[in-house]
Parts: structure tokens; sequence; C-alpha cells
């Protein structure tokens, strides 16, 4: 990706890791079975912590990739073990109930963590201290100490790779929207909407009460953070990655409007995020209705980019006179897909062309996948690493404190302490 990074941004909010440089010089105390950027051709062994529903998914995505072996599967509830080991296509596959024996495995190299939230962070940095590189589902963590543990862990080990699902940051259309953004193609950026609404219940029928909590997990406070942490972390993810900046401020109101079942995550949210410079947005998400889907979108002083299910269209203003008037810059940058615009026909002289972008129905998933395991093999710096990771946890965190507190404002101090 070639993105000029000119937005001005607060140190402690920093983009982009330097964890690298940072930690170097601290010890190493788990040694990497697989060496990162030094077995290049090595098969690496992988364990899988939870095999629910994306587990098994993100195991039969592995096995596609060449010299991957899935060798150990954990879950506690045992039919979904059972799927996990079957989905392995491993004959000697060794399944756990405890995760922890997972990350006892001496031969395993590196474990895909994909439990519930309040789990990820245990997990990971349990397999980052005995060695182990680590692919964690999203979100990072669900509270701010967990957070801390997390960045501080990923700190001590340098030379293991730790990355955060955020897949649709490997996306080739979310590439080009990043880019479109940063090179001021639609001007001055005034304010954002994000909103990921489904029809949804997420609740399991669950014959044995004793497996509720930990199979309709989504429901509880104790486990994760609902919409915020659940769904609507990867538009915020997404856009917090394009914008280059973080909120200062959040608020957001939650209820619980359809599914009184006994629930303490709220199935409505509508929330407001005042970025640190001055852009305005709103989040919200819903369980109730998926009119709107999935998606964001970003408005500027010369046009907007709408962002939908992997691919996303532009609109220009019809009118820009008056901002050349009071002296607003404006760089258009040439669009580089298949439909792409001339330089000619750029908003100046065809200020209402519209360009409508699917992208191709490449797996993110399996990208991401890939590019965890190009990391391990060549070195390479995770997209979706530890610090950008955080900060979309932050700032889920700040809208998901502000739902639980009647919508008061939360600034991003109380939230970082
Ligand atoms: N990146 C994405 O687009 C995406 C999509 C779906 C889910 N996810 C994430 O993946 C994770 C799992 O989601 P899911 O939809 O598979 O949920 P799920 O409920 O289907 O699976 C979670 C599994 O974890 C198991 N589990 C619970 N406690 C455990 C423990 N102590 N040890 C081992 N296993 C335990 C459960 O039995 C269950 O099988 C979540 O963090 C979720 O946010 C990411």
């Amino acid at each position: 990706m070639t993105i000029n990074d000119n937005l001005s941004r607060r140190d402690f909010i920093k983009r982009g890791s330097t964890t690298a440089a940072a930690a170097a010089g601290l010890a190493v105390i788990g040694a990497p079975a697989v060496l990162r950027g030094q077995n290049l051709n090595s098969r690496i062994n992988v364990g899988v912590i939870g095999t629910g529903s994306r587990g098994c998914y993100l195991i039969r995505l592995l096995k596609g990739i060449p010299g991957i072996t899935v060798t150990d599967v954990c879950d506690i509830y045992p039919p979904h073990l059972e799927a996990g080991e079957n989905d392995s296509g491993n004959e000697q596959v060794r399944g756990h109930e405890q995760w922890e024996k997972v990350i006892e495995q001496k031969d395993v190299d590196a474990v895909v963590v994909s439990p519930p939230l309040f789990l990820h962070v245990p997990c990971s940095v349990a397999a980052l201290e005995a060695g182990k590189h680590v692919y964690s589902e999203k979100s990072m963590g669900l509270t701010v100490e967990q957070l801390n543990r997390m960045k501080a862990t990923v700190e001590q080990h340098p030379a293991l790779v730790y990355l955060v699902g955020y897949q649709s940051r490997m996306m080739e259309s979310f590439a080009q929207a990043k880019e479109l953004v940063r090179n001021n193609s639609f001007g001055e950026i005034t304010q954002f909407y994000a909103h990921y609404d489904r029809n949804t219940t997420w609740r399991k029928e669950i014959e044995d009460p004793k497996w509720e909590r930990v199979l309709n997990w989504r429901m509880y406070r104790e486990y994760c953070g609902g919409i915020l942490t659940e769904l609507l972390t990867h538009n915020i993810d997404m856009l917090l990655d394009i914008l280059g900046t973080m909120p200062v401020n959040a608020s957001c109101q939650g209820k619980i409007r359809v599914y009184n079942d006994g629930r303490e995550n709220h199935d409505s949210l509508m929330g407001y995020l005042e970025m640190e410079n001055g852009v305005l947005g709103t989040v919200s998400g819903q369980l109730a209705n998926s009119r709107w889907g999935s998606g964001w979108a970003i408005h500027g002083t010369y046009g907007t980019i709408e962002y939908m299910d992997s691919g996303f269209r532009i609109f220009w203003e019809k009118e820009t006179r008056h901002l050349q008037q009071i002296g607003l810059k404006h760089k258009f940058n040439r669009i580089k897909l298949g439909q792409s615009l001339n330089i000619s026909n750029a908003p100046l002289t065809e200020p209402d062309k519209i360009v409508d972008f699917r992208d191709s129905t490449e797996n993110a998933s399996r990208k991401a996948l890939e590019h965890f395991v190009a990391c391990v093999r060549n070195g390479d710096k995770p997209v979706m690493d530890m610090e950008s990771a955080r900060l979309t946890s932050i700032a889920a965190l700040m809208l998901y404190t502000s739902s639980l507190d009647n919508g008061r404002s939360v600034s991003v101090e109380e939230i970082t302490g």
C-alpha cells in the first residue's frame, strides 16, 4: 500500500506500531519454534483455541494454505471440539478441552485464538509467553487492563507475530478507499457514519442450561461488549485506519428494544464520536433490522465515499466553486479501478460523476490468514498489528462505557487513564 500519511496525530494514540523498535533489547521469554523471518519454507504447526463457528471456518481456510498443519484444536463444548477435529483434516489432530493444553504443546508454532472475547488476551498472552505466534480474532480485548497486558506482552516478544483478525483491512477495495481519502480526493473531511445492522437474535437454543453462558456468550457483559465489540468494531477499525485519527470523546445510547430474553448486552444502539481533529461521526448498530447492513460513509467538502459489503461508491458534490472561493485546496487522485475515471473527468469538470466499485469476491479472511503466515515466514510486520487493534478497542470501549452509563460523554483519557 502506498498511503501518504499526512494527518497529524497525537503521540499517545499514534497509529502504526513502533513496537518492535521499542521492544528491541528486551528479553524474549519464550523461544519461537518457527523463528519469524528465518524459516521461509518450513511447515507451521497451528493450534486453534475455540472451534465454534469462526474457529472451524478458520481451520477450513488454514487447510488450503501450503505448509500449514492444524495439529491441535480446543473447545470446552464437546460437539464443537469434534467439529474442529473433523474440519482439521488431520487424522493425528490432538483435541483438548482446556486451552492451556494447546499452548503446552512444544511442536505448536502458532495459535489461532477464536473463543469468546474475554479469553482473547489470556490465551494470546500465554501463547506469546510460550514462544508461539498468535492470530487473535477480533476484538483485541474486553477491558483496558486486558489491552495494557496485551501491549506489554507483545512488546516483550518482538520476535513473535501478533495479529488481530480485522480481515477487512486486507481487501483491495479498502486499500483503494484509504488511499483516496488520504490523498485528499474528497477534500476536507467533515463527518462519517458507521453502521452494522442485522436481523438475528444471536441466541442459540440450548438444551442443557449448563452451556447457556458458554454458547450464548454474546448476550452477557462478562464475555464481550455486544454489538460494539462483535460487529461495529469492524467498521470502527476501518474508519480509524483510514482517517488516521482517534476519538477524543464518545457518547452512546444503548437499549434492549426487541429481545427481552434475559440478555445484558443491548440489541440497539446509536452513538457519537468526536475525533481529535474535529471530524464528527456517528456509529449505530442493531439486531432487529438488516436493511442498512454493514458499512460506513466518509463525507468531505468535495465528495462522499460509501463503503458497503466490500465495495464502494463515490459521489462528487455537484457544486464546488464556493470552496475555491474560500481557498480550500483539493487534489483529485486518479482512481485505480476497472471503472476508472480519467483525470479529465475529475470532479471539478464533471462534479456529479458517480463511481461504483465492487471488489472481487476474494476471501478477506483467507487473505488475513495468508498474511499472518507470511509475517511468520518472512518477518513482515502485520497490517492489523497490536497498536492499531488496540486503538480500535479503545474507541469501542469509550462507546461501550458510555452505553452502560446512559450516554454519558466518555473521554479517551477516562479509558486509557
Ligand atoms: N473476524 C470476523 O469476521 C469474525 C466473525 C465471527 C466471529 N469472530 C470472532 O470469533 C470469536 C468466536 O466467535 P464464534 O462466532 O465462533 O462464536 P461461537 O460461540 O460459535 O464459538 C466460540 C467457541 O468458544 C468455545 N469456548 C468458550 N469458552 C471456552 C474455553 N474456556 N476454552 C475453549 N473454548 C471455549 C465455545 O464452546 C464455542 O465453541 C469471537 O471473538 C468473535 O468475535 C470474528
